[in-house]
């Protein structure tokens, strides 16, 4: 089954999560939000939820963000595919049945947070926007729609500034590319400082952005090897477990694979800046959860390494992880289940002349910074 790749994480019941408390709060400061968390998430007045693709990565990370964070809610409807519905969860002490996802289940949701892929999103998400909810999109179907809102909390967030909670309007927020929003959250301070004119991305990207069943295919895969057993190849298709290899999205026609040209699109979108130039190279690695980046900036006014480091320190949502002593950088294990971006390997670029080149390594957990807690960030902008 699907949901046990994540029980390192949660503890399960009936398959799915009653929620342990395991991951720091994001220092993202919020508009309406005050600092005084009291475990009240269950409120009459709050609003309803509805969460599409409860069963997956990343929907059972959306109920552990909603839990950690006690993100207040009247009532959740807890949706998938037609192989989930009927399944019991238990979510903070109460048992949901999971319903199957259906043209009937937007009615009185305020927000409903999609990860079930693009066609499901396609397909579902104007049907919710017509009942009212905003709907707050974790796949790539309408990140590049003009008139929809592709937002990092910490970033660009009056992007979302004109929708509001029951107005009476539906709406779409899109979440962007988990990759995206990692370096994002790095390149931004020092871009909002010196302008970035070009931007070279190289990303190790772990299983777990490829959902519950990569995960697992490593997890096995790995144990088969060690065996001495042919690995099970279903969701690649090739080796993964002891192996690299390019991002197995679809190559389009420039050569570029479809998650290279989201990093550069999406960029481009959340900066509201067409000039900036990005290229990027994305690889697949065999680490079971939270992407690593290597990020290459070059700049219009000079920034050196101290400046930088100083701005990243000071950043919301990232911490600096830069000990040369002790060659101490981040890792996609020290990042796992947390909600900062780390960054380190902060360092000037000997190939650009004076202080208009860096290099920065970084890493974040994207189910979670890269996925559901930057999802329920904006969420939290919308009460
Ligand atoms: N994993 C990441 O790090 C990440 C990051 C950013 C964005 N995303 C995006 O988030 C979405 C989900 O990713 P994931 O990694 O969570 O995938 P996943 O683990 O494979 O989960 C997929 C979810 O979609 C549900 N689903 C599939 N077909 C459905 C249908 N016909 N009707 C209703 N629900 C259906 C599944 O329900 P069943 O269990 O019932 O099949 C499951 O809950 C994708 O769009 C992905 O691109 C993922």
């Amino acid at each position: 089954m699907k949901v046990t790749a994540l029980a390192h994480q949660h503890q399960f019941v009936h398959g799915l999560a009653t929620f342990s408390k395991i991951h720091p709060r994001s220092n993202v400061r919020r508009p309406n939000a005050t600092a005084f968390h009291v475990r009240m998430s269950l409120r009459e007045d709050a609003p309803s939820l509805a969460v599409v693709g409860v069963t997956g990565a990343v929907g059972q990370e959306f109920l552990s963000v909603l839990s950690d964070r006690s993100f207040p809610y009247s009532s959740i409807k807890m949706l998938a595919s037609k192989r989930s519905a009927g399944k019991r969860l238990t979510f903070e002490d109460k048992e949901y049945i999971i319903e199957e996802l259906s043209a009937d289940s937007f009615s009185g949701v305020d927000i409903a947070l999609f990860s079930a892929g693009g066609s499901i999103s396609k397909k579902f998400g104007p049907i919710a926007i017509d009942c009212g909810s905003i709907v707050v999109d974790n796949s790539s179907a309408f990140r590049m729609d003009e008139d929809v809102p592709l937002v990092i909390p910490e970033v660009n967030p009056e992007a979302m500034s004109h929708i509001k909670l029951r107005s009476g309007k539906g709406a779409l927020i899109a979440n962007p590319n988990c990759s995206t929003i990692i370096c994002l959250m790095a390149a931004t301070p020092l871009h909002q400082r010196a302008k970035v004119v070009r931007m070279v991305v190289s990303t190790y990207q772990a299983a777990s952005g490829a959902g519950a069943a990569a995960m697992e295919e490593l997890e096995q895969q790995t144990r088969e090897v060690l065996e001495g057993k042919r690995p099970t190849c279903e969701i690649f298709k090739q080796q993964y477990a002891f192996n690299l290899f390019s991002h197995n999205a679809p190559v389009l026609s420039n050569g570029y694979n479809e998650e290279e040209m989201k990093l550069v699109k999406e960029t481009r979108k959340i900066w509201n800046n067409m000039n900036v130039k990005v290229t990027a190279t994305c690889i697949r690695v065999p680490v079971m959860r939270a992407h690593a980046e290597s990020v290459n900036l070059q700049f219009e006014e000079p920034l050196d390494e101290d400046t930088a480091r100083t701005i990243l320190k000071n950043a919301p949502g990232v911490v600096v992880i830069d000990d040369r002593a002790s060659n101490r950088f981040p890792t996609p294990l020290a990042v796992s289940n947390k909600d900062e971006v780390a960054v380190g390997r902060i360092r000037q670029d000997v190939s650009q002349d004076g202080n208009y080149g860096l290099d920065l390594f970084v890493c974040g957990d994207q189910i979670r910074k890269g996925a559901a807690l930057n999802a329920i960030q904006i969420a939290e902008m919308l009460l």
